[in-house]
């Protein structure tokens, strides 16, 4: 029998994001965060590197505001930057004061310098401001987050959790566009439950699983965007793919990042013959910004036909490399890899996702009651390239943002309404899973050869043909079987692939994140690619 829940805030996804924003919220809401699988699903856990932030007193808000503009290629909101920047020491704060167990400087405090942890450095920063907790910064804060949630009696944790779609007054032919919660798949007991909320937030990740080489765990799928699309929510810049330039080459070692901090501290990029080539494409050699990085390695594989290069750390004290990345260190040499004394074979791989669902310095969405933070959102502080670990620090700013505009809210929302149950009367069991199978990885090989590092119209002609195909096919899928999380990943992933190719497609210059054969050039004037459903209502 599936179930009705009712809440005052219903949060999906349990990442950085979600935990964030539901500890930020008064105790004496009902909350509710979802996961789609356990609690550590998403990309927060695996974060690496850090949290940029103006942390120190030789560092500026002035220096690090530009440092974002520098790389997102002329496409940043500078408001968003601003205010994201301006608010990253508090937000540092709070995690300090939730407990993260951040790196401490080992070397004596300098007077000058008004910090006590270490700060490392990583591509397009101009100074030292990545606060991390060695090279696993992402399981220090997510589990620290986690252990406070749990504490908390008004925060129900619920795992195996898939949000299917959102409910709106206007699905339900009701006056009005407001979200009232949505529909969630339980996995444990397979029904579809009904979740009716004051107000819904969105913190579900990115959507880098769309193509077949990525650093994101399992179900990065863009549910949150598809979603929101459906619900009538714009999109934006969904046209720049993040490719991280380093993700370990090992047939074993699937989605294995090698943190950029590596480089930050004085890591070569080398070909197979052992020449640094990053000079030959910039002049900041391995700490250009990512897009420049991630291009030049594209381009020299393809040249000599290589299946990958190489990032050397071996000239630097072992003890300095084992204490600084003991993560990267200890999972190299289970496969093999002595990073002390050998390069690592590396390749870039689908990482970050720039663009998401539109909203405001809030995470409001277009439609009321329902907000989005974290990656699948677009706020616009990452323009055309995100910036190493600025994307944490977002997540942290418009959550604790989106936590303060819930609670100005409150008093005049009516409480959850009684919702219509999921209608599973005309869907039977599917005996074709092997058809989502296929199409899962038909999409994300298309995705990957003709969506990719370098782009043309001819190939994205291709992947639009390919798109719609598979989207017809899943959509008669969708309407006759039973929802399994194969089956509302692969229907979000195909969604978010075809908005992905038509903003790509809208773009007629290179810029960031989007290199294109037919227009090499950067345009004068930037512009966002901003695409609206066929229910959006101004
Ligand atoms: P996530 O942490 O991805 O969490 C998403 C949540 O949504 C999960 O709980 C998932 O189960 C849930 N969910 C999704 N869909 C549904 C659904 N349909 N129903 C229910 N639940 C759902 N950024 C930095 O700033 N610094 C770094 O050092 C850094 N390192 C990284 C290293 C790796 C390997 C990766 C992959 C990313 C890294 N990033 C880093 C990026 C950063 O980690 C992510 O952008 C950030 O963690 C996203 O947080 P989030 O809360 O938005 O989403
Ligand atoms: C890394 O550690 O290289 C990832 C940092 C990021 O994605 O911001």
């Amino acid at each position: 029998m599936s179930e009705h829940f009712q809440h005052d805030v219903l949060v999906i996804g349990s990442g950085a994001a979600g935990l964030t924003l539901a500890l930020t919220l008064p105790d004496n809401l009902r909350i509710a965060v979802l996961s789609k699988g356990e609690l550590a699903q998403g990309s927060t856990f695996w974060a690496q590197g850090g949290v940029a932030a103006v942390l120190d007193d030789t560092d500026t808000v002035e220096s690090h505001v530009e440092d974002t503009l520098n790389a997102g290629a002329g496409l940043c909101r500078e408001d968003a930057v601003r205010f994201t920047v301006e608010h990253s020491r508090e937000s540092i704060q709070w995690l300090i004061d939730q407990g993260v167990p951040f790196t401490r400087d080992s070397e004596p405090a300098r007077e000058d310098r008004g910090f006590e942890f270490h700060l490392t450095r990583e591509g397009g920063h101009s100074h030292r401001r990545i606060i991390h907790a060695a090279d696993a910064t992402g399981a220090a804060i997510f589990n620290t987050l986690l252990e406070k949630a749990r504490q908390r009696p008004n925060i129900e944790l619920l795992p195996q959790r898939v949000a299917v779609d959102l409910i709106t007054e206007r699905k339900l032919g009701l006056p009005g566009q407001r979200c009232l919660g949505a529909y969630v798949l339980n996995r444990d007991s397979g029904e579809v439950d009904t979740f009716a909320a004051r107000f819904t937030v969105l913190a579900s990740g990115g959507a880098s699983k769309v193509y077949l080489y990525t650093s994101n765990p399992d179900g990065n799928s863009g549910d949150g965007i598809a979603m929101a699309w459906r619900a009538g929510c714009r999109v934006g810049n969904l046209e720049f793919n993040q490719f991280h330039p380093t993700c370990l080459y090992h047939p074993q070692a699937k989605s294995f990042l090698i943190t950029e901090a590596l480089r930050g501290e004085g890591a070569y990029l080398r070909l197979p013959s052992g020449e640094r080539f990053m000079k030959r494409f910039d002049p900041r050699a391995e700490l250009a910004p990512r897009d420049i990085v991630a291009r030049a390695i594209d381009h020299e594989m393809k040249r000599l036909g290589a299946d990958c290069v190489y990032l050397d750390i071996s000239h630097k004290p072992a003890e300095f490399i084992k204490e600084h990345f003991p993560t990267v260190y200890e999972r190299c040499l289970a496969f093999g890899i002595d990073i002390t004394r050998e390069p690592i074979p590396v390749v870039p791989a689908a990482h970050y996702t720039c663009g998401g669902v539109l909203v405001d310095e809030h995470g409001h969405t277009d439609v009321p009651g329902l907000y989005a933070i974290g990656e699948t959102s677009f706020t616009g502080l990452h323009g055309a390239n995100r910036m190493a670990s600025n994307s944490l620090l977002e997540c942290f700013v418009y959550a604790r943002s989106a936590a303060a505009d819930i609670q100005v809210r409150l008093a005049q929302t009516p409480e959850p309404q009684a919702l219509p149950s999921w209608d599973a009367s005309q869907v039977t069991d599917s005996d074709e899973d092997v058809i989502i199978a296929h199409n899962w990885d038909e999409l994300r090989r298309f995705m990957w050869d003709y969506v990719g590092i370098v782009r043309t119209n001819k190939r994205l002609q291709r992947a639009e043909h390919r798109v719609r195909m598979l989207l017809s096919e899943i959509d008669e899928f969708y309407s006759n079987y039973k929802v399994s999380r194969d089956l509302i990943e692969l229907r979000n992933l195909a969604q978010v692939a075809e908005l992905i190719i038509h903003s790509a497609m809208r773009r007629h210059e290179s810029r960031g994140l989007h290199y294109t054969l037919d227009y090499p050039q950067q345009l004068p004037e930037a512009h966002d690619t901003i695409l609206a459903p066929p229910t959006y209502h101004d």
